[in-house]
């Protein structure tokens, strides 16, 4: 691996390093790869391509992408022609995924926390959410909590869709039955679970349920 790039954030050390045998270039955060591409920017990661697809076949015309990294989920919605709204609470994401990762400079990407992102935005905003900032193999508090789920109801559109990438951390950890029950008690069914990509990354699909607010 050659470093590129390494910066310090409150959350930790991200840095930006080139592999070798193939010139990949990831983004790595507290020693834990967030983003892959190939030497002619393209993703790497199968779940990524995955999420993206299934919101492309569901005709989401606006996104919310919580969790940026390197940007390549919210660089492939940008380019299909989705409107894309990305949110990470790095500073460094941006302006790194410019440089390294291809990324359009036009893409809207707001430092913030993202349960706090949600809480704020105004509500049927989007029509389709990707929730991707688990960074580490804890469990992101807000993923274990209804008030979370529900603010993400809240900025959904009526039909709007939820993907959550699914961590092998995540699936086979102790909050797996928690995360269900808080997404179930925030108003959304579980329609459908992938088998693993790639690193043991599945993709959750989720919408609101028929008792949602
Ligand atoms: C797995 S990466 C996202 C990868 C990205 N979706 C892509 O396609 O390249 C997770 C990102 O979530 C961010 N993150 C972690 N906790 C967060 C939080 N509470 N709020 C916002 N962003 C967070 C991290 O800084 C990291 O960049």
């Amino acid at each position: 691996m050659i470093p590129l790039r390494t910066v310090q954030t409150a959350g930790g050390e991200v840095a930006v390093i080139l592999r070798r045998s193939d010139r990949a270039v990831g983004y790595v955060k507290d020693g834990v790869l967030q983003t892959l591409i190939d030497a002619r920017g393209h993703n790497l990661a199968p779940h990524v391509t995955a999420a993206v697809d299934v919101l492309l076949q569901e005709k989401v015309r606006q996104a919310l992408v919580l969790g940026y990294g390197g940007g390549a989920a919210s660089t492939m919605l940008h380019r299909a022609g989705v409107d894309v709204f990305a949110v990470d609470c790095d500073p460094c994401a941006k302006p790194l995924a410019q440089l390294f990762f291809r990324a359009p400079p036009c893409l809207e990407v707001v430092v913030s926390d993202a349960a706090a992102y949600v809480e704020r935005a105004a509500a049927a905003s989007f029509d389709g959410v990707l929730i991707d900032f688990q960074d580490s193999f804890e469990t992101p508090r807000a993923y274990l909590s209804q008030s979370f789920w529900r603010a993400v109801a809240r900025v959904l559109r009526p039909r709007g869709m939820v993907i959550v990438n699914v961590t092998r951390w995540l699936h086979g950890g102790r909050d797996w039955r928690a995360f269900q029950g808080a997404l179930g008690l925030g108003g959304f069914d579980a329609v459908a679970l992938s088998d693993e990509h790639g690193a043991g990354n599945r993709i959750l699909v989720s919408a609101r349920g028929a008792t949602s607010p």
